[in-house]
């Protein structure tokens, strides 16, 4: 665990250069707007330990898989998403002298993210070998307003001299990826020009043919004043660059705005991109940086207005959860269904920018409340365009008659995960994806959804679950044999009891959905019954056996949900009782080892609790719980935010606090010494549901929302924003109590303690605790 950040409300703060940990603060600064994004890379050159990376969403690169001996059903490739062209780079010579702070004396150095406006600002002084000091101070963002564009404004000052500063602005393609399987370089150059203020390269990726331009404009001022000045350019396979040589005086400036685009084929005809490129980095430059920086100052206020959380009385909390709701807006904005969530957003390459189960389980509850309804539809429809794939993925393992088995790991539909036995049986995720059609649509009631796109996966899912189970002639059950659940820490298991519960409930959802679509939309029902070649009485009787004779393995004497067969026989010392050097185990033990033991990597049975938890009274959940937190290592940054819910659900409001300050200050404070890779985005929703459903016990029950809150110990309130139905609500939980204030023009019910209460359009009420 690391403390370096500075605890402000509104910003990231790294005061002092910490060379030391400029990999994990180049995650942690990260910017994005969810068409681009980038690592907090520093514009000048820096010859110390780093991790360049800049990425264009949606643009990927099929990597052939690494594997020693190849089997049948191997996935052919891990698709990643690539490291592309560096527009922020300018090179920076005082007299003659490369500014790299690797190798000069620094000083009065900070970084700050500035959350509420969404920039980044960073300051230094550096002494160079030569003795000549300069200050810097550099602002630059990636713009919500106008998602293909960011801009940056660098300004150098002499301190101790007057003389030359030379001022290199350029587009480098030339970027591997560094998970790349076989050193590949993944870009070929399409074309590329470059003039006396700007220039583009134009990148073609291997295999998947994607084109993308990123292009530059500049303007130089000297002591704030523009200067036209003559340049000299650079040009070299994959970059661009243009030169420009300033005399500045002591304590005068030099400053380049560098304004720069993104534009990818995906959008665009590929023979029109340089165009269109041309023409974008002409209209921004016009607009001008303090007009871009206004309107990303705007686009943000606009996003906080619905998302942000407010914690009175813990500054550290308080900056945490606006970290977590920045980094999930600035990774994913809805906009566009092509589009998905990597784990690690725009932060880093680990998990290959590519798809998992994290966005339907975590992801989908903080965009169904915190924006509008389209955008988690986009994520619905992401999977909906994804069906043939997911069915031809289930045939190529030997499944029939249009079931579909989604990829555990994915860009385009396609499987692409690289350990077979951990997440090619991760096979639960096909319940994780139909829970999120549930989610949706129990809370935004948008039934249509089913009619139209929902029923068509669900009976795809039950397909696959149908012919996934086998009948135990020895239990006169059935039974599902081979499976991975969440808790990744065992493999090829038998009988994963919340798999077994994801199949059955997903076998009875698609049956309720059939009823319900076949009484809402008759006719779609039957153009679906058509092209599907549903049989629905046969398959629904199918369903309907399984569901009624599935096996969950229970354990009599702890009366718990048994995770899978045989857990029991694992020699069970808790972890309480690991040593700490032992931990965590995954860095220390073997994976053998990890395996025979009974430690849980994350929440498995009680996620299934967790998503179905009206079926179970207080007190199953409490003895699931009891038994199965103290197994739990939380080694998935994925783990406590279950926990936290379901702690504070069982009145346990200690512990509720404690997963939650784990969940959300893990990047932060690096507390599994991995923020290097990039930030945990895709736990960062979890972070949210532990204070909305966790601390702010928000449901939604008959087609309304309820709340149970309580106020942790340290803070005076909490409040925040729910979108529901139409309605914009802010719930402020204090000593006081609960209160309610309807910000939108549509009335609501809401259940507070219990009580039910009706909210009209602009009213405001307090429920007392
Ligand atoms: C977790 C998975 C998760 C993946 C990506 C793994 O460590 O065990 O559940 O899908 O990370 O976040």
């Amino acid at each position: 665990m690391k403390e370096y950040i500075e605890v402000d409300e509104w910003k990231i703060i790294e005061r002092g250069f910490n060379p030391q940990h400029n990999k994990i603060s180049e995650s942690i600064f990260s910017l994005g707007n969810g068409r681009m994004g980038q690592r907090a890379n520093f514009e000048e050159a820096y010859s110390g330990d780093t991790l360049q990376g800049n990425y264009v969403a949606g643009v990927y690169y099929p990597d052939k898989t690494r594997v020693g001996w190849w089997k049948n059903g191997y996935p052919e490739y891990f698709a990643k998403v690539l490291n592309a062209a560096n527009w922020i780079g300018i090179d920076v010579l005082i007299d003659g002298e490369q500014l790299d702070l690797a190798k000069c004396q620094v000083s009065s150095f900070s970084r700050e993210l500035n959350m509420k406006e969404g920039y980044l600002k960073r300051t230094f002084t550096a002494k160079t070998t030569a003795g000549k000091m300069v200050d810097v101070e550099t602002v630059r963002f990636c713009s919500m307003a106008d998602d293909e564009t960011g801009a940056i404004k660098y300004t150098i000052s002499p301190v101790n001299f007057s003389g030359k500063i030379t001022l290199t602005p350029f587009i480098d393609g030339d970027i591997a990826n560094k998970d790349s399987n076989y050193d590949e370089k993944f870009w070929d150059e399409v074309k590329k020009e470059i003039w006396g203020d700007g220039g583009y390269i134009q990148l073609r990726t291997k295999k998947t043919g994607f084109e993308v331009a990123t292009g530059m404009l500049f303007t130089i001022l000297q002591n704030t004043v523009p200067v036209h000045l003559f340049s000299t350019t650079f040009e070299k396979e994959k970059y661009v660059a243009a030169k420009v040589e300033l005399t500045v005086k002591q304590g005068e400036s030099a400053s380049v705005i560098k304004y720069a685009a993104n534009l990818s084929s995906q959008n665009y005809p590929a023979a029109e991109l340089s165009v269109n490129l041309k023409q974008t980095l002409t209209r921004i430059r016009k607009k001008g940086f303090e007009t871009m920086l206004a309107e990303q100052a705007e686009a943000w206020s606009g996003k906080w207005k619905h998302n942000d959380i407010i914690i009175e009385g813990d500054a550290a909390a308080q900056q945490a959860i606006r970290f977590n709701i920045f980094q999930l807006n600035q990774t994913y904005t809805g906009e566009d269904d092509r589009l998905n969530i990597g784990p690690k957003g725009f932060t880093g390459e680990k998990y290959g920018g590519s798809t998992y189960w994290d966005t339907e389980a975590y992801c989908v509850p903080f965009y169904l409340s915190t924006a509008d309804q389209k955008v988690t539809k986009n994520l619905l429809l992401y999977r909906y365009k994804q069906l043939g794939k997911a069915i031809d993925n289930a045939k190529l393992l030997g499944f029939k008659n249009g079931a579909a088995l989604y990829p555990m790991v994915t860009m385009d539909g396609t499987e692409c995960h690289n350990e077979w036995e951990i997440t090619f049986e991760e096979i639960h995720r096909n319940g994780a994806i139909a829970y999120a059609i549930f989610n949706y649509v129990r809370y935004t009631a948008d039934e249509a959804y089913l009619a139209d796109y929902g029923l068509e996966v669900l009976i795809a899912i039950a397909r696959f679950w149908s012919q996934r189970v086998n009948w135990s002639a020895d239990k006169q059950q059935y039974v599902m044999l081979g499976v991975t659940g969440p808790n990744e820490y065992e493999n090829n298991v038998n009988n994963n009891w919340y798999t077994n519960k994801q199949a059955t409930w997903c076998m009875q959802y698609a049956m309720d959905a059939v009823e319900k679509v076949k009484q809402a939309a008759p006719a779609k029902y039957a153009a679906l019954v058509s092209k599907i070649n549903f049989n629905e009485a046969e398959e629904t009787a199918k369903f309907k056996d399984i569901v009624a004779k599935m096996y969950f393995p229970y354990d009599e004497k702890e009366r718990v949900f048994l995770q899978q067969d045989g857990y029991l026989d694992k020699e069970q010392i808790l972890v309480k009782d690991l040593p700490a050097t032992e931990r965590p185990i995954n860095q220390k033990w073997s994976w053998d080892r990890i395996l025979r033991s009974c430690y849980i990597k994350q929440a498995d049975v009680l996620q299934g609790i967790y998503f179905f938890e009206d079926q179970y009274d207080l007190d199953t959940i409490r003895r699931n719980f009891d038994f199965y937190e103290p197994r739990t290592v939380h080694e998935s940054s994925l783990s406590p935010c279950v926990h936290a819910i379901l702690a504070a659900k069982l009145g346990d409001e200690a512990r509720a606090y404690e997963f939650y300050l784990r969940t959300s200050r893990l990047d932060l404070d690096d507390y599994n010494n991995d923020t290097e890779d990039g930030c945990h985005i895709t736990s960062m929703a979890g972070t949210w549901m532990s204070v909305i459903e966790g601390f702010g016990g928000m449901r939604v029950k008959d087609g309304k929302l309820s709340f149970q809150p309580f106020l942790p110990g340290k803070w005076r309130s909490f409040s925040f924003h729910i979108g529901f139905r139409g309605a914009l609500l802010n719930i402020k939980v204090s000593k006081d109590g609960v209160q309610i204030k309807n910000l939108s023009g549509s009335e609501t019910t809401v259940w507070v303690y219990d009580k039910e209460q009706l909210v009209k359009p602009d009213d405001e009420l307090l429920v007392e605790a």
